[in-house]
């Protein structure tokens, strides 16, 4: 395995690389975040489903499961619980993602608890704004990627370049990132770490019913649906019969996901929605976490090494061109 490679983000969450499996409800649970915090990354369980009971027996699993780092999501937009802080620091982990809804919400509680605290953003001004709630990173989510979606989306080739160039916190980029290739973008963009969902809901320890793995493995890069895209909450999903009807329609509801757990884990692919970012058009085979982290930390440095050559040959290139005309005029 590839050393660790040090940035602010894998700094401050203490890991050896710095690739973190998102946040997805009911999926990142201690099966698929131990993989991942096990390989090398960090593994982040989720809060969304609200099913804080739950959540509680996976922590409490992920500490026999591993020893390393693990975070937890708190998706604004589902907190039932007024105590949902309380119950995050009561569980004594040290890193925080905060997503779908205002940065100034918990920043200061979480902070002041002495949790590391990262906030998803869809735009620079979210990005402006969360920075100046306090917070100590972000995780700059460009619109092809899955789950919820601010209407007025961007893409990570877009979104990242402009968000680094404004702030001086350490950024994790989500929105199409799969493998070497596309963290290293990711990195030249200035991100200092990745966040990878779809990839993950693909992996071998993910619990999501097979009929959603093998979807996956079968659609193509145009296969999401974007829906709400007048409306909110906007959400990327993968394209199904159901999802392709919703697509035309005004509002999509919660009630789309009254029947979630039988496509989650029942397999019925028309039941509910299955949210998938575009890079599923990339993904062609379930792999265990271990060999997706092994295989993009390769991938990563031997990008790197290829761009870095090519940087050798532009100058060389350089050199000839400057002593071609040089050669010109003393002819
Ligand atoms: C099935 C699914 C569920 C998700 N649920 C959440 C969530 O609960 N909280 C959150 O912050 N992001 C959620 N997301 C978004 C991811 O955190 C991540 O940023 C996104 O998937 C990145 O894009 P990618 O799918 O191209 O990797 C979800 C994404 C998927 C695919």
């Amino acid at each position: 395995m590839t050393d660790r490679i040090t940035t602010r983000v894998s700094d401050l969450l203490g890991v050896q690389y710095p690739i973190v499996q998102a946040p997805m409800g009911w999926i990142a649970r201690a099966q698929l975040a131990s993989a991942v915090s096990n390989a090398g990354g960090l593994g982040i369980i989720e809060t969304s489903s609200g099913e804080l009971d739950a959540v509680r027996d996976e922590i409490r699993k992920m500490r026999d499961l591993t020893d390393r780092p693990f975070g937890v999501n708190i998706a604004q937009l589902f907190v039932r619980d007024p105590s949902i802080v309380d119950f995050v620091v009561g569980q004594g982990v040290r890193f925080v993602t905060t997503s779908a809804g205002d940065p100034r919400q918990y920043t200061a509680q979480l902070k002041s608890a002495g949790l590391t605290v990262f906030h998803v953003v869809p735009s620079l001004a979210a990005g402006l704004k969360a920075v100046a709630a306090g917070v100590d990173g972000l995780v700059v989510e460009g619109g092809e990627g899955g789950g919820f979606k601010n209407p007025r989306d961007v893409a990570t080739m877009v979104l990242l370049p402009l968000v680094c160039s404004k702030v001086d916190v350490p950024v994790i980029a989500a929105g199409g990132i799969c493998d070497g290739p596309t963290m290293a973008a990711a990195f030249a963009l200035g991100a200092e770490g990745v966040q990878m969902g779809s990839r993950m809901v693909s992996a071998a320890e993910s619990p999501v019913h097979e009929n959603w793995k093998r979807a996956i493995l079968a659609a193509a890069e145009t296969d999401t649906v974007f829906l709400n895209r007048f409306s909110r909450p906007g959400l990327r999903a993968l394209r199904t019969g159901r999802s392709t009807e919703l697509e035309r329609q005004e509002h999509v509801g919660f009630d789309v996901f009254a029947r979630a757990m039988d496509l989650y884990f029942g397999g019925d692919m028309e039941a509910s929605i299955a949210l998938a970012g575009q890079v599923v058009g990339r993904i062609d085979a379930v792999m265990p976490v271990a060999d997706i982290i092994a295989e993009t930390m390769r991938g990563f440095h031997a990008t790197i090494a290829r761009l870095g050559g090519l940087g050798e040959a532009d100058a060389s290139h350089a050199l000839s061109a400057r002593a071609a005309q040089t050669t010109t005029r003393r002819d």
